[in-house]
């Protein structure tokens, strides 16, 4: 039998956080030279990946190693983004990683997906290489950027004519879904959030904020309370956008209402991913105290993700 690849099952779950484990921890000592224990993703974190496109994600089965390789896939709409890619450090350099990368490229454009890519760590030799041998091209710089919550200072931020709810809490949540889908495909042609609205409900991975200017949906912003790794309790922008047919300013009270959000779920940092391009809403999260905690380059495979200093739509392509 060797090495096969097959789609993941949640009984998984256990050898796959051991391989992202030992993969990530080896990245962490040969690339940067941390020797601080990376601690394991949590469940939700892994879940979050594999819920979200359960026929895209992929493991690289050793019949005497058991897993020692995985992917995952994640559509949105007609957007569709791969990560994470792990291989056991021993099973390295052998073509593995590759093999399951064309798996979700493959997977992502039988899809239907027409806008295909994913984030890296820009300054990481081997996986620029990997990545630009298969056929990626760079297309923009994204910033991670991140604040420590004081829950005394927060509050939620007054802005004219723009009011805030949280998605859980509303009443007409079925036309939310729709002014998701509207305003996701007024940004980029047929990418749609929607998913990632469902599922942090769904799950309980936390909740979405829904900005309203004179009775219309203006925008909206999926947050994640749930940490992605046992000891880094950081909640996260899962998406954030604005219609780029409204005047109203949603920017900051969509930003001030997520923090509370992650106050609220006793999360003590926020983090929110953002083309660098996107001059104004880095100016936004400057001012609002955040710093640039990491880079990701964006690479597509085809398409783009549309990134533009015009259009606000942030939302993190890494795992
Ligand atoms: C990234 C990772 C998945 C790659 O897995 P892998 O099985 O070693 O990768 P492969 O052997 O399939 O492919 C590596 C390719 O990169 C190429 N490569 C490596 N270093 C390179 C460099 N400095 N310059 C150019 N190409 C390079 C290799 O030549 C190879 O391509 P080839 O087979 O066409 O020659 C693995 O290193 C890993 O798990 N890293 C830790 C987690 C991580 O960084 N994940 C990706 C986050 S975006």
């Amino acid at each position: 039998m060797g090495v096969v690849i097959r789609k993941m099952k949640v009984e998984d779950l256990v050898d796959v956080k051991g391989v992202d484990l030992l993969a990530w921890t080896d990245l962490m000592e040969r690339s940067y030279g941390l020797k601080a224990k990376l601690a394991p993703r949590t469940d939700e974190s892994i879940l979050s990946y594999l819920h979200s496109d359960p026929e895209g994600a992929f493991v690289a089965y050793d019949e005497f190693a058991g897993a020692i390789g995985s992917c995952f896939s994640h559509v949105w709409g007609r957007t569709g983004w791969v990560g994470p890619l792990s291989v056991l450090p021993s099973y390295q350099a052998r073509g593995l990683g590759k093999e399951l990368l064309k798996r979700s490229l493959q997977y992502l454009e039988d899809q239907g997906c027409v806008d295909i890519g994913l984030e890296t760590m820009p300054e990481n030799a081997t996986n620029l290489g990997m990545y630009l041998k298969v056929g990626l091209r760079p297309e923009g710089l994204v910033l991670v950027l991140g604040k420590k919550l004081e829950r005394l200072e927060l509050e939620e931020e007054p802005s004219d004519g723009v009011t805030v709810e949280r998605l859980s809490e509303s009443s007409v949540q079925p036309h939310i879904m729709s002014q998701v889908k509207r305003i996701s495909s007024a940004v980029r042609l047929g990418l749609d959030y929607s998913k990632e609205v469902e599922l942090a409900q769904e799950y309980s991975f936390g909740d979405t904020i829904v900005a309203t200017s004179k009775g219309k949906v203006v925008g909206f912003c999926v947050v994640h309370t749930v940490a992605r790794r046992t000891n880094m309790p950081v909640a996260s922008v899962k998406a954030l956008v604005i219609d780029p047919a409204s005047k109203a300013d949603a920017l900051p009270p969509l930003v001030s209402s997520a923090e509370l959000l992650a106050a609220d779920a006793k999360v003590p940092e926020m983090s929110i991913a953002m083309p660098a391009i996107s001059r104004r809403a880095v100016d936004i999260a400057f001012s609002r105290g955040y710093s640039v905690l990491q880079t990701f380059e964006r690479l597509m495979y085809i398409g783009s993700s549309g990134m533009s200093d015009r259009l606000v739509n942030l939302s993190s392509w890494s795992g």
